[in-house]
Parts: C-alpha cells; structure tokens; sequence
C-alpha cells in the first residue's frame, strides 16, 4: 500500500462555515461514484450542525438516498435510544426522517458484550464490501468522517489502548473510555478507517486549539495515525487553528 500523503488544511470561519465545506465535500464524493456510496459518520458533538444541513432543504433535495449506505466509526456501548448513543444522534437529525430502511447500518449495541457487538459489525462490514480483506485498489468507504478529543483521540481510538495496534481486525472492542462518557466502546481499526477515499476531520472550537496545536506539530497520537490510503483533510476553524484562514 503506497504512503498515507500528508492531510491537507482548510481553515473555515466558524462551525457553521466548517459544515457547509463539510457538506460540499460529502456532496463532490456523491459526484465522483455513480453507484453505491457508504459514508461512515462520527460521534461527539462536532458533526451536529453538518447532520442539521443535511437535514435541510438545500442538501436533502440532492442527495441520491437511494444510493446511500451510512456506517458509524465507533459506538459507545449503550443502547440504540440512548441520548449518548452516536448513531441515535445522526438517526435523529437527519437518517431517520431521510434514509431508506436498511441503509442505516449501525453498531449493535444489543449484543451481550462489545467483543460481541464489534464481531457482529465486523460480519456486516465485510458482507457490504463483499470480501473479508481489504483491497487497497478498493476502499470500503467514500468518506469517512473524524473528529479529534482533547486526549488526541479519534473514533475510539484512545492514547495507549491496544486497539490502536489492531492490524487484523476490522472493528474492535474498547474496554475503557479515556474521556467521557466513560463506557465501553466499539470502534473500527485504522485499516478499517484508512479504507476510504477520503477520511474528514472536523475540528471546531478554541478548546480544541492546544490538541490541533500538538496534531499539527506532528506528535504520535492517535488522531495523527489515523490516515486515508486516499486523501486526509484537517478541516478546522479559526477558533481551533488560532490563525488567518488558509482557504474558504
Ligand atoms: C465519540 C467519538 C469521538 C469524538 C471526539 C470529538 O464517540 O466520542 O466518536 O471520537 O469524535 O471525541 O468529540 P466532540 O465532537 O464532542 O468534541
């Protein structure tokens, strides 16, 4: 597999800004494959406002619903109607009003146990792509989408925790959260991840500034392991950067 190249920079104005770039690269990955696109969406707070344009009048009426499979890139394991639940939250926003039965594909957090949970979502996967190893020629995703936590964590993917070293397994099970909420996690591997034309970071925030800050300064940490055999794309705002915009 050739070397992951460097992530690309965009600095938005603000949140509100940072979706709508969001939304018109979703919408340029939708315009670039004429036939089933999967689109594996984050957690946290951060991609809120992106699911609320989605929702909206000017981006619903020009997406191919039909031709739209949604994965999730980790799950706190709670249950499908937990507020906490990531997926709940994308269901509620937009997927449950929008997308067709049996396009929602999420982590199973019925199961008895996480390990349970991550096996049953790493079948689904593998029966979506069609094939039980990753083609590097084919990725599993259009786009995936990240966000960073202030431990310089993405997905589920905590400092230290060895599901970081998983190479084999496409989705793994996370026995401690190092931030809140401090439940156990499923979350896919950076193979998994790294399955994908484009993997979309989105960092708002002036909290958010001392983590982008370590990030961009290169430090070994998750969300710096974490890159598309395609391309990767710091998406950030003037609040996290601390700087002049570099594109708008
Ligand atoms: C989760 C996440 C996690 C999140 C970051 C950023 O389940 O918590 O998927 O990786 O994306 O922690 O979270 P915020 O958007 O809330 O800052």
């Amino acid at each position: 597999m050739k070397a992951a190249s460097p992530p690309r920079q965009i600095v938005a104005t603000d949140p509100a800004a940072l979706a709508v770039v969001a939304a018109e690269r979703l919408m340029a990955r939708i315009a670039a494959n004429a036939g089933r696109i999967a689109i594996c969406l984050t957690g946290g707070s951060s991609p809120k406002q992106l699911y609320q344009l989605l929702a909206s009048e000017r981006y619903a009426s020009r997406i191919p619903w039909d031709r739209m499979h949604w994965f999730i890139g980790d799950e706190r394991f709670v249950g499908p109607s937990d507020p906490l639940n990531n997926m709940g939250i994308a269901r509620s926003i937009f997927l449950d009003r929008l997308a067709p039965q049996g396009h929602v594909h999420p982590i199973p957090t019925g199961a008895a146990t996480p390990g349970d949970a991550a096996q049953a979502y790493e079948r689904e996967l593998q029966s979506f792509y069609g094939a039980s190893a990753l083609e590097p020629a084919r990725p599993l995703f259009d786009l995936v989408l990240m966000g960073v936590g202030p431990d310089g964590h993405t997905a589920s993917l905590f400092p230290g925790d060895p599901a970081l070293a998983e190479t084999a397994r496409w989705v793994t099970a996370v026995a401690k959260a190092n931030v809140a909420p401090f439940v156990p996690r499923v979350t896919l591997t950076l193979p998994a991840l790294a399955s994908c034309h484009e993997m979309l970071f989105g960092i708002a925030g002036k909290e958010k500034h001392a983590i982008l800050t370590r990030l961009l300064a290169g430090e070994n940490l998750p969300a710096n392991r974490a890159r598309s055999m395609g391309e990767t794309v710091f998406l950030m705002d003037e609040a996290a950067f601390g700087g002049e915009p570099l594109e708008r």
